[in-house]
């Protein structure tokens, strides 16, 4: 076993304060990481003690910011996770774009939140050149934010390895970047204009803006439950009305009903939407969980978009959810489960 020249005491304080301060939070079993990764800093600042790093990284922005990028992982590559990217192109942008001609709104604004050396932002800035006939016509604010000064420095440069563009196809990659040879390539300069990358802790304040869409995938993984649920709360707020919020299937959001969102079946994925103008659904509600399950499936099977809510149940063999759909879908999914033999118990309609 490797002996630690810190106490175990001195290593858990340092622990709480590196989750309370920056949400980075680290368990007992990633103690020998954390004392590797800090150890290089001591006698780079000329400290003893990891209290000495905690007392000093409160006005030493450069051991702050050597601490962080220590400690932070920033793997990424460009469309990780694909599904997310499928729903982007083929549901949230349509909706978005289809509610803005309507007022003739051409802002679309987007963060995308640890975002690390950059690689979702230019994935979700490809995917709005594959969708809009006429990317220049809008007014695009595309934002993405690190606590890692070192991945934002890098983001600022664009330049990615082959392993980073392995899901991108040849015509992609020829049309967005240059090749700087030894397996490098850089996004073109008349592509980067599109974006901004900035340093951001998103635990501390945020700028005062507002979002139609906000990406935070694989950050909030490391963060302890209560930092995500402030978290959560906040990228809600941040949300226009009818705003999309996409996270990683494994930072599940625990959210009660009352925040004012709604999760999304789309493409087989949850994703979160903001409650804002009306809309009309029709809500089933199925004679047994059974029911409810093959309505699932017949819903997924032939693409329909659904949501599901809780119900209070009135006896324990009832499904404990709804399903909502689109109300210009009610015709089509009627059908689908009268053939199906679906027992349904009641259909209702609702806006909202
Ligand atoms: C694994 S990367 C995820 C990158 C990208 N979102 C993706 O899914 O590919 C996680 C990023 O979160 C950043 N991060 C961790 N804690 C943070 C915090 N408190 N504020 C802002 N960014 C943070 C890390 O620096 C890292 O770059």
């Amino acid at each position: 076993m490797a002996i630690s020249r810190f106490s175990g005491k001195e290593i858990e304080d340092f622990c709480v304060f590196l989750s309370r301060e920056y949400g980075l939070s680290f368990p007992p079993a990633r103690y020998s990481f954390v004392e590797n990764r800090v150890e290089p800093l001591l006698a780079d600042f000329s400290c003893r003690t990891l209290s000495d790093i905690i007392l000093r990284a409160k006005r030493d922005l450069k051991l702050r910011m050597d601490l962080l990028n220590n400690l932070t992982t920033n793997e990424t590559w460009f469309f990780r996770h694909p599904e997310h990217f499928t729903i982007l192109k083929k549901h949230v942008l349509p909706d978005i774009l289809a509610r803005k001609a309507r007022t003739g709104d051409n802002r679309l604004s987007i963060w995308s939140a640890g975002c690390s050396v950059g690689a979702e932002l230019f994935s979700i800035l490809f995917t709005l050149f594959d969708v809009l006939p006429e990317p220049a016509a809008h007014n695009l604010q595309l934002i993405g934010s690190d606590i890692s000064s070192d991945a934002i420095k890098s983001a600022r440069e664009g330049i990615f390895e082959g392993h980073q563009l392995r899901l991108i196809g040849h015509q992609m990659l020829r049309r967005f970047f240059d090749e700087l040879g030894r397996d490098k390539w850089q996004i073109k300069a008349e592509f980067k204009k599109y974006v901004t990358f900035e340093v951001l802790n998103l635990l501390n304040s945020w700028p005062a803006r507002t979002y139609d869409i906000i990406f935070c995938r694989n950050t909030m993984i490391y963060f302890d439950q209560d930092n995500k649920t402030k978290l959560t709360e906040r990228f809600f707020n941040a949300l226009h009305n009818d705003g999309y919020f996409l996270t990683s299937a494994n930072e599940t959001i625990h959210d009660d009903g009352s925040s004012g969102v709604r999760r999304l079946f789309l493409e087989n994925e949850i994703i979160y939407q903001k409650s804002g103008t009306q809309k009309d659904f029709v809500i089933f509600n199925f004679v047994t969980p059974a029911d409810l399950l093959r309505a699932l499936n017949i819903l997924k099977n032939n693409g329909f978009d659904y949501h599901l809510e809780k119900l209070a149940t009135e006896h324990e063999l009832a499904p404990t959810r709804a399903i909502f759909i689109n109300s210009s879908d009610i015709n089509k999914v009627e059908e689908l489960f009268n053939l199906s033999s679906i027992k349904i118990s009641s259909v209702q309609s609702l806006s909202r």
